[in-house]
């Protein structure tokens, strides 16, 4: 027996090499941890267990028969983070460039199933040099079993892609059907063809970096929803992701211990809301200040940032929070920002996470640009996301809420559970300058002293429709509260939620406008 205990530990030692020492090495020069160093940093010290370390490729084509490596260039296995249970895959660039072969495709979906069964979420870490092109069609094959995984999971547990290296080609799908993406600054990259084949085609000139690079996704693209400058920052918020996250759509997220008595009025609050309406302030400030600890984990904060979308945790639970921005843009929605909520609301609703919506809009963003690029099409994602979901769902409207942006943003009309106001609120078909230049032209252009006349129906309009009253009487807003009171009535609406129960008709599946 010790003799096999010996030859089981030498052959796991091999194994642990990967590719080897050589090339171990180069990826560390190149800023770069290995699979298995990555793994170890991702979940709580000493909790990974491996699985298939034995594997090998049967490939015999093009002298592969002769190059074999234990794994297969991927780690997968199962672990903790803070004690709760997840399944892993990490590629092992070491071994053939970390590609995906048959047998690398069946270790992840052998993972990824057992994660459906059990329900725990999956994280993927992402550093292969594609399809192994020694394999062929096999290959390819392997890669669709993924995606139809990926597919199949989405919406039953939480999927979360971390790209750590290349990925290109169609490997790139699998983490574009997951919920979220990580890339690391200057050392991953995603596209779809890379910069020689852009080349052949347009003639462009462009850079891995520009290309597909962490900044490109994380700004211009939206593809990526965070972005970290080395590869420790960037498992360590992996991490601090999770936290916020049910493991399956039937669990709910973990919730801290809080004391109700402890709640404190926060008086800065009220001091936010500039008196001129048209000023610009920070709706991250409002969010600071209402949320526990003042943490706030901001999902693509440099997309689209005239929307706000993130986690934090209000009264202990767990809360996703979509605000509108009034310093980028004054907070309009433009296509960008309605498909950035829209995707978060569902990502929300699918496992269980309340929302909390901070309103200041002025509306949809006009011009031939948004138009022809169908904002229209993709404004009514994020009316059909909030109009779809059944968590619970609050709205604070802090000053804006113009046009059919009122509706969207989760007003009472489509199912908000609560729609506060502060006193601020000016709750309308449109602002009102805008407004009185429409419905007075006649009278304002005919008055002795238009700039007067025009002034006095502003006041009038003001007095009537720029203040959330006119909405409170109809019961379209449930109270208009305090600022520095906002904090205790969340909690404790969210409190009262905690066993709401809705449902939507029954059908295949809905059809949301993509
Ligand atoms: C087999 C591969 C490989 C691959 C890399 N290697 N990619 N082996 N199949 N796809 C091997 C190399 O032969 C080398 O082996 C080792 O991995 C490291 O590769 P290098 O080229 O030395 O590394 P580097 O200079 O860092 O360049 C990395 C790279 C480059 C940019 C990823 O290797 C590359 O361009 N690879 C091909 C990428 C590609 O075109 N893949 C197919 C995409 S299409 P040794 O033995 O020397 O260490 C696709 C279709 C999926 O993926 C479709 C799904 C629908």
């Amino acid at each position: 027996m010790h003799d096999k205990i010996a030859e089981l530990r030498k052959k796991k030692e091999i194994a642990k090499k990967g590719g080897g020492d050589e090339r171990i090495a180069k990826q560390h020069k190149q800023g770069k941890l290995s699979a298995r160093e990555r793994v170890e940093l991702l979940l709580d010290e000493g909790s990974f267990e491996e699985i298939d370390v034995f594997v090998k490729h049967r490939s015999k084509d093009f002298g592969l028969d002769k190059q074999t490596f234990y794994g297969d260039g991927v780690v997968t296995g199962f672990g903790t983070i803070e004690g709760r249970p997840v399944a892993v895959f990490s590629q092992d660039f070491t071994v053939f460039g970390g590609s995906l072969s048959e047998t690398h495709a069946e270790k992840i979906c052998k993972i990824m199933n057992m994660a459906m069964k059990t329900g725990i979420p999956v994280i993927g870490l992402n550093d292969s040099g594609g399809a192994r092109i020694q394999e062929g069609v096999v290959s390819l094959g392997g890669y669709a079993d993924i995606f139809l995984l990926n597919t199949l999971a989405s919406g039953v547990i939480p999927q979360i892609s971390v790209i750590m290296g290349p990925c290109a080609g169609g490997a790139v799908y699998s983490p574009a059907i997951t919920d979220f993406i990580f890339m690391v600054k200057n050392t991953s990259y995603m596209f779809v063809t890379g910069p020689n084949v852009v080349k052949t085609v347009t003639h462009e000139d462009v850079t891995f970096e520009d290309l597909g690079g962490a900044e490109t996704h994380s700004v211009k693209s939206g593809v990526a929803h965070f972005a970290f400058e080395n590869e420790i920052e960037t498992l360590m918020n992996v991490r601090n992701l999770m936290g916020y996250l049910p493991l399956n759509y039937r669990d709910r997220a973990p919730a801290r211990p809080f004391k109700n008595g402890t709640i404190k009025k926060d008086e800065r609050l009220k001091n936010i809301i500039p008196d001129n309406s048209g000023k610009p302030y920070d709706m991250k400030e409002v969010i600071r200040l209402l949320v526990d600890e003042e943490e706030f984990l901001e999902v693509q904060p440099n997309h689209a940032e005239n929307i706000i979308c993130g986690f934090a945790r209000m009264g202990g639970l767990s809360i996703g929070i979509v605000a509108n921005q009034p310093s980028v843009l004054a907070g309009v929605l433009d296509i960008n920002a309605s498909v950035k909520g829209a995707r978060f609301v569902r990502f929300c609703d699918a496992f269980n996470i309340p929302l909390l919506v901070l309103e200041d809009v002025p509306g949809f963003l006009p011009g031939t640009d948004q138009e022809w690029n169908g904002i229209i099409r993709h404004g009514a994602k994020l009316l059909f996301a909030f109009s779809e979901a059944t968590v619970p769902k609050i709205t604070v409207i802090t000053r804006k809420a113009y046009g059919g942006a009122y509706d969207v943003m989760n007003s009472k009309h489509i199912r908000g559970d609560f729609n506060f106001a502060w006193p601020s609120a000016e709750i309308a078909v449109m602002g009102p300058k805008g407004a009185v230049e429409i419905i007075f032209k006649k009278e304002i252009s005919a008055a002795k002293d238009p700039e007067v006349a025009l002034n006095e129906k502003l006041a009038e309009y003001i007095e009537k429709f720029a203040n959330p009253y006119t909405a409170a009487e109809r019961g379209f807003i449930d109270d208009v509260i305090e600022p520095e009171d906002t904090r205790v009535r969340l909690i404790n609406s969210f409190q009262l939620l905690k066993t709401k129960k809705d449902k939507n008709p029954g059908k295949k599946h809905s059809n949301i406008p993509l």
